[in-house]
């Protein structure tokens, strides 16, 4: 059975989500793995407008509601308004696009993507208002940021009417953002953690790594831990990442692994071996963002 947190608002969120990013995948894999996702007990979806999938992902979440497998109200579907949408007007439009594809009357969660747009010339405090106004026409429940810095949760913190609920970052065994989940906890905002596992896969991720250095799951902690509770070293990561309080939400289109991820609830990590992964942490990112260096709201140039 999956554990939930309450966010601000008192929506309940799933700790576990699939992520919906194909990389190298086909979009047609998605709608397999939602399907096993669905039939594996996960309720959390993470989807994007630049992922180009809302169709697909929603084709089947509506299948499965109409075969009364799932109720809309069980399931807490996310999406984000992509960085060429960030002016006030045009995020309620592209909120309306996202729920079209998806087939659906309201998302449980929106998120900016990026404090940074294409053009480098909306700042995303006007972005904010757009989002509010999303919350005041049901298209969603909840709104909240994704790769923010501290400085630029206050900023959205200091104007806003509508509280973010969440704030969507990277965060695996190498990079913990012990500061930033400390800083956003205060607030009483929620950290996603994306690419739990450091995007293995993910053709251009590593960027931050040195070609020979693998990120940390490798590591000899994660393996004696594995062999302790006979879990593999990525449930290992997932329990981690779900005892320092975060969401992760694993991308993965294959049936076994999409139920092996779900199955981290049987198992808790002991404070010390807690403190041992906090040791993996190099502040390393496989996601640097490096193509908006420059940019006016690049945010990974601040500490935290
Ligand atoms: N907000 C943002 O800017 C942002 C950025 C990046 C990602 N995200 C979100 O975060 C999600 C996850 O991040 P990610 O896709 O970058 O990377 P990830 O979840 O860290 O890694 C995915 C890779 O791990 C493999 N994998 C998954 N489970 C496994 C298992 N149990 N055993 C072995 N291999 C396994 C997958 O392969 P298989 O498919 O073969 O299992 C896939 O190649 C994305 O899909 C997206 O929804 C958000």
């Amino acid at each position: 059975m999956c554990s939930t947190i309450a966010l601000n608002n008192g929506l309940i969120v799933p700790v576990i989500g699939l992520g919906t990013w194909q990389g190298v995948d086909s979009p047609k894999e998605v709608e397999k793995a939602v399907r096993f996702a669905i039939d594996a007990g996960y309720r959390h979806f993470d989807c994007a407008a630049i992922y180009g999938n809302e169709k697909e992902i929603g084709k089947v979440l509506r299948e499965k509601i109409s075969d009364g497998v799932v109720k809309r109200e069980n399931l807490f579907i996310t999406t984000k308004v992509w960085n060429d949408d960030h002016k006030e007007e045009q995020v309620v439009k592209a909120c309306k696009k996202s729920l079209k594809n998806f087939g659906l009357d309201y998302v449980d969660l929106y998120l900016i993507h990026w404090p940074v747009c294409d053009s480098d010339d909306v700042d995303y405090v006007e972005t904010w208002r757009g989002m509010e106004k999303c919350v005041e026409l049901n298209l969603t429940k909840s709104i909240g940021l994704s790769n923010f810095n501290s400085e630029q949760v206050n900023r959205i913190l200091k104007v806003a009417k509508i509280k973010p609920v969440m704030n969507q970052v990277e965060c695996h065994v190498n990079l913990n953002q012990k500061k930033l989940r400390d800083f956003c906890k205060e607030r009483g905002i929620a950290i996603t953690a994306y690419s739990p596992f450091g995007a293995p896969n993910t053709p251009g991720s590593n960027a931050g790594f040195k070609s020979t250095e693998k990120v940390a799951l490798d590591s000899p902690i994660i393996e004696q831990i594995s062999k302790k509770y006979n879990k593999s070293k990525y449930q290992v990561a997932l329990r981690y990442l779900i005892d320092i309080g975060t969401i992760p939400i694993p991308k993965s289109s294959s049936e076994s692994n999409i139920k092996a991820n779900f199955d981290v609830f049987d198992f808790k990590l002991t404070l010390e071996e807690v403190e041992e992964i906090d040791k993996l942490d190099s502040g390393k990112r496989t996601c640097p963002a490096f193509q908006y260096k420059g940019f006016k709201y690049y945010p990974f140039d601040a500490e935290f």
